[in-house]
């Protein structure tokens, strides 16, 4: 009822917890039976160790948060030997988020992950907003993404997922150059650009000025651009923006997503990827639909003529 099948990619189900948002999985393994959800997105990883951005590097704003964490992460070394393997013996599906400080470093972190025999499938963060150096201008340029992803296909044979950006106003051309690149399927949306200001001390509430901008007031310009993705590109395509309930994920779903992944909703509800799947099997059993992938891509958009009177 619940198995989708992305390409090579085979998961239990269609919830993935989103990168940044569920650490390296062990954090929650007290509150989420970790075999249960369809799998893990880790914290995206660069070679070497990374400290982040200054703080303030997050803070709540109205349906949602910022964040300017930076891309913080352990590096590789330090996630083959002390995270992984935890993951692997409890049987989590382990999709690892890549990145590079610099263009020219991303197939070196594809390549070193490649050869970790516990991750199923690699994602590359080519849409990090945070990141002063390159991350959205990497992103929002669909030749340079095409040749990202291209230099990293040509390190790796593990599933390839790229994650697209949202800071850009043509996702079909982005989305394409991706494909082209030889990604075998699309994740999106990373986080919106944006601000929090404090008006009694005239500054930006976040340590780096701006941040990105996730949870629930994304949800529906995120339904947008994977809808316009879906419509682009014939890959499989992961939808993320503000789910956090069953019945966002089926909205995904019907747009033309084969899986989503959840982010922001862990923050606030540690437990909502494991409820989200307990609850997409009574849904589809109270609604009759015998399997999820029944309703991927199913959008009925008509024209409706408005006549003026
Ligand atoms: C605190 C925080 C850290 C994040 N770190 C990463 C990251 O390291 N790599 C990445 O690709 N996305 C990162 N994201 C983006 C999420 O994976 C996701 O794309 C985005 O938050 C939208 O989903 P949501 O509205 O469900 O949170 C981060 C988001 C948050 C809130």
């Amino acid at each position: 009822m619940l198995e989708v099948k992305l390409g090579r990619l085979e998961l239990r189900n269609p919830v993935l917890t989103a990168s940044g948002t569920f650490g390296f999985g062990r954090e929650f393994a007290p509150f989420v039976d970790l075999q249960r959800i369809g799998g893990i997105v880790t914290k995206t990883l660069y070679l070497a160790r990374r400290r982040g951005n200054p703080p303030p590097r997050i803070v709540e704003v109205t349906g949602g948060m910022l964040n300017s964490i930076g891309l913080e992460n352990p590096g590789c070394d330090a996630f083959e030997s002390e995270m992984l393997p935890g993951l692997v013996e409890r049987g989590v599906t382990v999709v690892a988020s890549c990145a590079g400080e610099r263009r020219e470093d991303f197939p070196i972190v594809a390549e070193r992950v490649d050869g970790m025999d516990g991750v199923a499938a690699i994602e590359i963060n080519v849409s990090c907003p945070n990141v002063k150096k390159g991350g959205l201008d990497l992103g929002t340029n669909p030749e340079i993404v095409r040749s990202i992803v291209s230099e990293v296909r040509s390190v790796t044979e593990k599933p390839l997922i790229a994650k697209l950006t949202p800071n850009v106003t043509d996702i079909a051309s982005l989305a394409q150059a991706a494909v082209e690149g030889g990604a075998e399927m699309l994740s999106l949306i990373n986080t919106i650009s944006a601000m929090a200001i404090d008006w009694r001390s005239r500054t930006p509430i976040l340590g780096t000025g701006t941040g990105g901008l996730s949870g629930p007031a994304i949800k529906p310009v995120a339904l947008r651009f994977v809808w316009q993705a879906a419509r682009a590109v014939d890959v499989p395509i992961i939808g993320i923006g503000g789910i956090a309930s069953a019945e966002d994920v089926l909205e995904f779903l019907v747009a033309g997503a084969s899986a989503v992944q959840v982010g922001t909703a862990n923050f606030y509800r540690p437990t909502v990827s494991e409820t989200i799947v307990d609850e997409l099997e009574r849904l589809l059993e109270s609604e009759k639909v015998s399997s999820v992938r029944d309703l991927i891509g199913t959008l009925r958009v008509e024209p409706r003529v408005v006549t003026a009177r």
